[in-house]
C-alpha cells in the first residue's frame, strides 16, 4: 500500500494507534460473522468520542471516501463490512464503534440511561441491574453486539412481546452526519414535538443517514422472579393458538419463541443434550417474569391448553439455562455447521405455518436443510438454509413469499447486501423515491454505506 493521506490526517486527529492499516489486523473487521459476507476496507478507524467521529466523517466527507460504520461485527446481513470488490483506494474505511462506550449514570426516575453507540448489550444490562434495573431488549449475541448496531437495525430480540423493538427504547440519540455536522439530543424528554424525532429517523438507517455516537435509553423494570416453559405442540397453527391463548391470559409474559424439530434436533446435537421435550411438530419456549412468583399462572395456563402435548418447566437460573440455550444457541450450532443463507422474515402470526411450507418446499426442490426458529409473537421466523442448493432461487422465493402473506422481507436483521435487490417487495417506488430523497439530502455524496439499503 503506498502512502495514504487520509490515514495520515486521521492519524494526526485520533492518535496513530486508533489507525489501524496493518492488513492482518484490518482483516477482523472485513468479514462477517456469519462467514457469508467480506469485502476490502481501505483501513479502520476507532474513535473514542463524538468530536474524533466528526473529525473522520469531516476528513472522509470531503474527500468523497465511504465509510462503512461497525459496532460488535454480529451482523448477519452484510450491512456492517466493505463491499467485496474494491480496490483498496476505492475501499471504504470502517468506522469502528467500539471505542464509544461510554455508559452514563442510571437515572431510575426517568428509566433512563445514557449509553454510548459502542456499549455492547451485555455492558447495557449489567448497568441496569447495578441500579435494579433491566433492559427491555435482549438477544442471543449480546456480548459482542453494540447499542448503535440494534439501533441502526432496529433489532428486536426474545422480550419484544413486552416492550417493543430497539426503535421503541430510543429516548434520544446523537449522530454525526456525513459533513461531520452533530445532531440529536440526549436529554431524552418523553414528550417533545418539534419536527422530525431523529431517533425515529435514525432506527433501521443500517449507517446510510449518519453515524449514531450515543443514545438516550428506556430501561425496564428488573422483574427478578422468572418461569421458563418449553412446550412441544402439534405444530406451528397449533403454537399459534397457544400463542393466542398466552397473551390473552398471561399478565406477566415476557417472551415466547418458537423452534422447529431440525433446528432443536440440530441445537441438541451441537450442546451433546438431550432436549426436554420431544415428539412436537413445534416447540414453544415461554417466558414469564413479575415481581411475584409467575409459576402458578403460567402453570395454570398451560395445564389448561390443549395445544400443549409436552411441557418442562424451570424457575431457577441453571434450569432455566438448560431451557434457554436450546434457543439461544441455535444461531451458534448453525454456524459451526456451515455458512448458512439466512433469511430472517415476518409474517402475521396465523400465516406462519404457510410460509414455512413454502418454504419446505422451495429448499427440497433446490436442495438444503432448513433450520427454522424465531420469535412467535412478531411472526418472525428465521429462516437458515444450509448447504443451499440455489441461493438466488430460495431467497426470491421466501421473499416473495413473506411480501405475498401480508409480511415483510425484514423483520429485525435489516437489509444490508443482502437483500438490497428485494427492496421493492417491501416498499412501493414511491416510498423508494421518497428514502432516497432523504438520504442524498443528508448525505449528498453518497459515503455513508454505499450498496446499503439502496442499490448502487
Ligand atoms: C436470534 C437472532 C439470530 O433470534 O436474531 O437468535
Ligand atoms: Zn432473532
Amino acid at each position: 500500500m503506498g502512502a495514504d493521506p487520509l490515514a495520515d490526517e486521521l492519524r494526526e486527529a485520533l492518535g496513530p494507534e486508533h489507525v489501524l492499516v496493518d492488513r492482518d489486523v484490518v482483516a477482523g473487521y472485513e468479514t462477517d460473522w456469519t462467514g457469508r459476507w467480506t469485502g476490502t476496507a481501505r483501513f479502520v478507524v476507532r474513535p473514542g468520542s463524538t468530536s474524533e467521529v466528526s473529525r473522520v466523517m469531516a476528513a472522509c466527507g470531503e474527500r468523497g471516501v465511504p465509510v462503512v460504520v461497525q459496532g460488535g461485527n454480529t451482523g448477519l446481513v452484510g450491512g456492517s463490512v466493505p463491499r467485496p470488490g474494491s480496490s483498496w483506494r476505492e475501499a471504504a474505511v470502517v468506522l469502528s464503534a467500539l471505542r464509544l462506550s461510554e455508559l452514563g449514570e442510571v437515572d431510575a426516575g426517568a428509566m433512563q440511561v445514557t449509553a454510548g453507540s459502542g456499549v455492547t448489550l451485555a455492558a447495557w444490562r449489567g448497568h441496569a441491574r447495578h441500579a435494579d434495573l433491566d433492559t427491555p431488549v435482549d438477544f442471543a449475541s449480546r456480548d459482542s453486539a453494540t447499542v448503535g448496531g440494534a439501533i441502526a437495525t432496529n433489532a428486536g430480540g426474545s422480550r419484544v412481546v413486552r416492550f417493543g423493538t430497539m426503535r421503541s427504547q430510543v429516548a434520544g440519540i446523537e449522530a454525526v452526519l456525513a459533513d461531520g455536522s452533530v445532531i440529536g439530543s440526549l436529554a431524552g424528554l418523553p414528550k417533545e414535538t418539534v419536527g422530525l424525532h431523529w431517533p425515529s429517523v435514525l432506527a433501521g438507517s443500517e449507517g446510510t443517514l449518519g453515524v449514531i455516537t450515543a443514545a438516550r435509553l428506556r430501561l425496564a423494570p428488573w422483574f427478578r422472579q422468572v418461569a421458563t416453559a418449553m412446550v412441544a405442540t402439534a405444530d406451528i397453527d397449533a403454537a399459534v393458538s397457544l400463542l393466542a391463548r398466552l397473551r390473552g391470559e398471561l399478565t406477566c409474559l415476557d417472551s415466547i419463541e418458537i423452534v422447529l424439530p431440525e433446528a432443536l434436533e440440530l441445537v441438541a446435537a451441537h450442546l451433546s443434550a438431550t432436549p426436554p421435550v420431544s415428539g412436537g411438530g413445534a416447540y414453544v419456549l415461554v417466558e414469564c417474569a413479575d415481581h411475584r412468583d409467575p409459576v402458578d399462572e403460567l402453570v395454570a395456563v398451560l395445564d389448561g391448553s390443549d395445544e400443549v402435548l409436552d411441557s418442562a418447566m424451570s424457575t431457577d437460573g441453571p434450569g432455566r439455562n438448560r431451557l434457554i440455550q436450546f434457543r439461544d444457541r441455535i444461531t451458534e450450532s448453525i454456524a459451526a455447521s456451515g455458512v448458512p443463507l439466512k433469511l430472517d422474515v415476518a409474517v402475521p402470526p396465523a400465516a406462519l405455518g404457510e410460509l414455512v411450507h413454502a418454504a419446505r418446499r422451495t429448499v427440497d426442490g433446490v436442495g438444503g436443510r432448513l433450520i427454522a426458529f424465531g420469535h412467535l409473537a412478531e411472526g418472525n421466523m428465521h429462516l437458515n438454509v444450509l448447504e443451499p442448493g440455489n441461493i438466488g432461487r430460495i431467497t426470491e422465493s421466501v421473499l416473495a413469499t413473506a411480501s405475498r402473506l401480508g409480511g415483510t422481507i425484514s423483520a429485525e436483521h435489516g437489509i444490508g447486501l443482502a437483500k438490497t435487490p428485494w427492496l421493492h417487495l417491501a416498499r412501493s417506488s414511491a416510498e423508494l423515491s421518497a428514502a432516497a430523497a432523504v438520504r442524498s439530502a443528508l448525505d449528498p455524496r453518497g459515503i455513508l454505506n454505499p450498496g446499503v439499503l439502496a442499490p448502487l
